[in-house]
């Protein structure tokens, strides 16, 4: 057999993608029917990577990305907007020419888009609303906006202007989802859309038409084909249990397997990859703070999330990382006392955000074990 290779890294190049078939089949199902979507996996699951492939690939619609990484202000969601419809290629020549009014810079293969004079005193939202309009009324196929990284855009929208500020824009994002029949939408990041309501101080109204998708991890026969091509991406070959040990001890999430095989590859070793070898790699992984910092960002930043109930959020987690048992609610409020309106909040928090799940027998755990050793590691709490 032939083993295609993946060389470890941080590409996002669609011919070293790997699995998502489930996730990918509903969530077209989903946009055909007519659903928008949510997708919020943690950190470093593969959403980035992920629409960009259903861009690639799919064939019912065509899909426009936009990233809103970095976006602060209500006007700068507007004309980020803007910027990603002037470089999508299907967007229709008279589309083109109405956005061409609104906005200077349309024209131009590059450069910054700001607002035209013709935009006026317009409000930024009343200014999207009317460039979606637009490019509704002009699409040539049915159209999926995807947008990347929207909580964090309404986070700093609520630091830099105001609650009331995000607030207008997750309204207006809500009102196009309803009136738009030919656009579909997928709304995505990676900070929980609950946290971010709150601070905007809106209801779940604002988000419960979305479907929530989840990508979780790669499934075992999809965990498998990525463990055997990073193997053959750094030339090396399995010994006997080293695909299924990569694929455990990384908790099924691509981009651990990823960095332990660039780990394997910087250590030189030589000859099949053993079992051990790759133990060795996730522990430097797991202990170098810079390296595993990009996948607990938002376990180890709680307190921009849990402001006062941050301890206990940390307390939590914690009671539920040490000898690695799934644990009951009320043993979790015995050993720890909280207020229970408190407790509630921080585990639906994490469990929404999909650090923490909860057994059918009524248990509750981490989600994934890899992140567990890693917050172990992080808080000092003895060996995993
Ligand atoms: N399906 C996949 N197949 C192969 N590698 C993947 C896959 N999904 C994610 N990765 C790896 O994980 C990295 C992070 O993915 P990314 O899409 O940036 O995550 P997110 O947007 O959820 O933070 C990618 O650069 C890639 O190396
Ligand atoms: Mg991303």
């Amino acid at each position: 057999m032939t083993v295609d290779p993946i060389a470890p890294g941080a590409s996002r190049d669609p011919r070293f993608f790997v699995g998502r078939t489930q996730p990918t089949e509903r969530a077209i199902s989903w946009l055909l029917s007519g659903k928008d979507i949510a997708l919020t996996d943690p950190r470093r699951l593969g959403k980035t990577y992920w629409l960009r492939v259903l861009a690639l690939r799919t064939t019912e619609f065509e899909v426009v990305m936009i990233d809103y990484e970095g976006v602060t202000t209500a006007e700068e969601f507007l004309l980020r907007t803007a910027a990603a419809l002037r470089d999508f290629q299907g967007l229709s020549k008279t589309a083109r020419e109405r956005l061409r009014i609104m906005f200077s810079g349309f024209e131009l293969a590059a450069g910054p888009v700001t607002l035209s004079a013709a935009a006026g005193t317009q409000s930024p939202n009343k200014l999207l609303a009317d460039t979606i309009a637009a490019v509704e009324a002009h699409a040539a196929r049915p159209l999926v906006i995807a947008m990347d990284e929207v909580p964090i855009a309404i986070q700093s929208i609520v630091v830099s202007e105001s609650a009331e500020s995000a607030r207008e824009v997750l309204m207006t994002l809500r009102s196009m989802r309803q009136r738009t029949e030919r656009i579909r939408w997928i709304v995505a990041g990676s900070v929980g859309f609950h946290h971010v309501l709150r601070m905007a101080a809106v209801t779940e109204g604002a988000l419960n038409d979305l479907e929530v998708l989840t990508l979780g991890p790669l499934t075992e026969p999809e965990c498998d084909e990525l463990a055997h091509r990073l193997f053959a991406g750094i030339r090396r070959r399995p010994a006997p249990k080293a695909a299924e040990t990569l694929s455990r001890i990384s908790s099924g999430i691509p981009f651990i397997m990823h960095r332990i095989v660039a780990g394997l590859q910087a250590s030189g070793a030589t000859g099949d990859v053993t079992p051990a070898q790759i133990d060795g790699a996730l522990a430097a992984f797991i202990s170098d703070r810079d390296e595993s910092r990009s996948v607990t960002h938002l376990v180890t930043r709680l307190d921009e999330l849990y402001k006062e109930l941050t301890p206990l959020a940390e307390s939590v987690l914690s009671y539920l990382a040490v000898d690695n048992k799934a644990k009951r609610m009320v043993d979790i409020g015995e050993a720890l006392t909280p207020n229970p309106a408190d407790l509630r909040r921080v585990i639906d928090d994490p469990r929404d955000d999909h650090y923490l799940r909860l057994l059918p027998s009524g248990l509750l755990e981490w989600r994934y074990d890899v992140l567990r050793r890693i917050w172990i590691e992080r808080m000092y709490l003895g060996t995993p």
